[in-house]
């Protein structure tokens, strides 16, 4: 078996465990040695995990994923694990006996991972993260994803516009009510790594505002495993907005804006409101409700000025970044980061690619996302791809 390409992390690893390895894939394709860059994309295989098709987004990645990777010429084997841990592990597992030579993954629990990840580095077989950091493993090679904690600042500024303390600049406004105006927080599924930084990035945003009272949190859920949504669900971010209102808001008290992380929440959060009388947009009464991935239900409704914001993570770029590196390793090279710093996973700090993103308003949709032609006009009316 030749040995062209271990890994810095093979060269590390104990002589038992590379013994073991070593054993574990003798007269194995990939084998410990890692892709061979001779070989012809048509007989080399990337195998990518995706955690969920119930959210447009991962949707969008996996077929972008499979697309740029097929255009190169590489067998594509694409999984989705309908948000259960198992099933992913499983499927994780079999590509890894199926002796793909990259892995690309979105995992649904990023530190449930790291026996398939040993046995990955095991095999010789790279693997990049996608989106969600792979935590708690040395041996994740490269991680592909946004600007995570500015997705939060961007969030929470956008809520700070919408009740008119910030002014169109994003700074403090001149005329900003005083308040004390009331907030209510939802943040995503404790384990993905991204929920954590959305929502620093937001609470840090906000911080100042709740200290000095011009905001207020009438539930007192502030801290995020309160706030948090298992699995990112839509019905439960919508049970949790209908308990908070029975609960806190019975009495005629005001909501005026909520913290949403992302655009399914955001629309099972606005169901309840409408649901309990609010008023069908935020100019009739529905507070001011923020958003994530400029899913195109959600940016119908920032048209209609129903939802007030979303942020826009441009996924083809992500899956064109997560291609390249996939590429660099096939090819007997490496991707190159542009952060080597701020993705620790408690055992290393992984490389990473970080892409921008952009806060998406009534205001500025058609500019972001019809003149660039990422959804038509008619898409926007009908709120359907
Ligand atoms: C992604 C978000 C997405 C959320 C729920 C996060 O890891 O970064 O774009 O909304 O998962 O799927």
């Amino acid at each position: 078996m030749s040995v062209r390409h271990i890994r810095t992390k093979a060269v590390l690893a104990t002589s038992a465990a590379m013994a073991l390895a070593l054993t574990a894939c003798e007269g194995e394709g990939a084998g410990a040695s890692g892709p061979d860059p001779e070989a012809d994309p048509e007989d080399l295989t990337v195998g990518v995990a995706m955690p969920t098709q119930t959210y447009e987004r991962w949707l969008n990645d996996g077929a972008a994923v499979e697309e740029g990777l097929e255009e190169q010429g590489y067998n594509v084997d694409l999984q989705y694990a309908d948000d259960d841990i198992p099933t992913q592990s499983q499927q994780i597992d079999q590509m890894i006996t199926q002796e793909v030579d990259v892995l690309i993954i979105a995992s649904i629990d990023g530190s449930a991972l790291t026996s398939q990840l040993d046995a990955a580095a095991d095999a010789g077989i790279p693997v990049i993260a996608y989106d969600r950091l792979l935590t708690n493993s040395e041996n994740v090679d490269f991680y592909v994803t946004f600007d995570n904690y500015e997705v939060g600042v961007n969030q929470a500024s956008a809520l700070l516009y919408g009740l008119g303390i910030f002014d169109e600049n994003f700074e403090e406004a001149d005329d900003a009510p005083e308040g004390p105006l009331n907030i209510e927080l939802f943040a995503g599924s404790l384990d993905d790594n991204n929920a954590h930084l959305f929502w620093e990035g937001a609470i840090d945003t906000l911080q100042p505002y709740l200290d000095d009272g011009t905001l207020e949190v009438p539930s007192g859920q502030t801290d995020i495993n309160q706030a948090a949504t298992q699995r990112w669900e839509q019905e439960t971010a919508q049970e949790r907005m209908e308990n908070l209102l029975t609960t806190h808001y019975s009495g005629g008290e005001e909501l005026h804006g909520v913290l949403a992380p992302a655009d399914p929440l955001s629309r099972g959060i606005i169901n309840a409101l409408r649901n309990d009388g609010w008023g069908d947009t935020i100019e009739d009464g529905l507070p001011v409700v923020t958003g994530q991935d400029a899913e195109i239900a959600s940016i119908s409704l920032i048209a209609e000025g129903v939802q007030h914001s979303t942020i826009f993570k441009d996924t083809r770029l992500l899956a064109e970044q997560a291609v390249d590196a996939a590429e660099a390793y096939l090819s007997g090279s490496e991707p190159e980061p542009n952060d080597t710093e701020t993705y620790d996973n408690g055992e290393i700090v992984v490389p990473s690619y970080l892409l921008e993103v952009e806060m998406v308003l009534q205001d500025n949709y058609e500019e972001i996302l019809v003149d660039s032609g990422y959804y038509t006009e008619e898409q926007v009316e009908t709120g359907q791809l």
